[in-house]
């Protein structure tokens, strides 16, 4: 039942891209058709606001994109929407093509933004958090994070090949710009000797006793994972640091970088984009406006921006246990 007047709605990627952003696009589409909806496709994200850059698209253009990373749609973090006067333009933008709904698929950038539009212009926004770091209040995981961490996991496999053939020490370094949530996935999964993240400060000390602890227990080599973001610093400081102290060990770096954010998308990102993406446009029609959409044990559940973006989404200590255990 369709409680609200909406009758064209525009659909935008922004911030990070994050495999799942097509599948949730596709679904976007696809459900707004079915509800009678208009739906114009936005490129290059707010840039493609203020610069006009919409068309209105049709089931077909969603086809074959499903398995696809990226976006079909670009992606861009804008400065100019940053401005009052980028957002008055974005705004006469969607007034020329009576867009009167929005689905905005990023990260909380993409969400402050967001924000600021509706409370200027009162144009209905719901959310759908797409970001490799899964760093987002009001859902339990973003589209994008479920297929990082299997990516990254295949790239760490293959460094332990070398990591025991030579009896090496590597710190490899996972995206994660101020969360740990792709890193302790990855240290559990890879079975690293040690997770660095920023929820969890571990000190230089503490590396090097986890690397001697090991050694005498006869391990030959080690992996520590370290988040983009930990305190120490990145995993080339840190790994100067430890080798200072401990220069006869044979240590290595590799930082895995943006391979993380490209790829086909696991089921979970597919199922996932496409869940969220129904649930938004379903949201905006039932009158929902500036709020993200998440899933929360398996429940759709709307979260307002300022909360989403504010709120913090700690990493389950228990994961953080796990691996001090596994190390044992
Ligand atoms: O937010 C997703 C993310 O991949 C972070 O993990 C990383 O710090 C950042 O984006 C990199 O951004 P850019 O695309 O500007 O290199």
């Amino acid at each position: 039942m369709r409680h609200s007047k909406i009758k064209n709605i525009g659909v935008f990627t922004s911030g990070g891209d994050a495999p799942g952003m097509n599948a949730c696009i596709r679904s976007v589409v696809r459900t707004g058709l079915s509800l009678g909806l208009n739906v114009y496709a936005i490129r290059h994200g707010y840039d493609g606001i203020i610069n006009g850059e919409m068309e209105q698209i049709q089931s077909f253009h969603v086809s074959n994109i499903l398995q696809k990373g990226g976006t079909i749609l670009k992606s861009a973090r804008s400065e100019m929407f940053m401005t009052r006067e980028g957002r008055t333009k974005g705004h006469l933008e969607l007034k020329k093509k009576k867009i009167d709904g929005l689905v905005a698929i990023g990260g909380d950038g993409t969400f402050t933004g967001a924000n600021i539009f509706y409370n200027e212009y009162g144009i209905p926004i719901v959310g759908v958090p797409a970001t490799i770091d899964n760093d987002l209040y009001g859902c339990d995981y973003t589209i994008g994070f479920d297929t990082a961490v299997n990516t990254a996991l295949g790239a760490i496999d293959k460094i332990r090949d070398t990591a025991n053939s030579h009896d090496r020490v590597f710190f490899i370094e996972v995206m994660g710009r101020h969360s740990g949530y792709i890193a302790i996935h990855c240290g559990i999964g890879g079975g690293a000797e040690l997770v660095m993240v920023p929820e969890d400060i571990t000190s230089i000390q503490g590396v090097i006793d986890t690397l001697n602890k090991g050694r005498d227990k006869k391990k030959t080599s080690a992996i520590v994972i370290v988040a983009e973001g930990d305190e120490q610093g990145n995993a080339h400081e840190i790994a100067n640091r430890v080798s200072e102290q401990l220069p006869k060990l044979d240590i290595r770096v590799s930082t895995l970088g943006h391979l993380q954010r490209g790829g086909s998308p696991t089921s979970h990102d597919r199922i996932l984009g496409s869940r969220l993406g129904m649930a938004a446009v379903e949201g905006l029609v039932n009158g929902g406006k500036n709020v993200m959409v998440g899933i929360i044990e398996s429940r759709v559940v709307y979260t307002d921006f300022e909360s989403a973006i504010s709120g913090v989404k700690p990493i389950n200590d228990e994961l953080i246990r796990l691996v001090k255990v596994m190390n044992t």
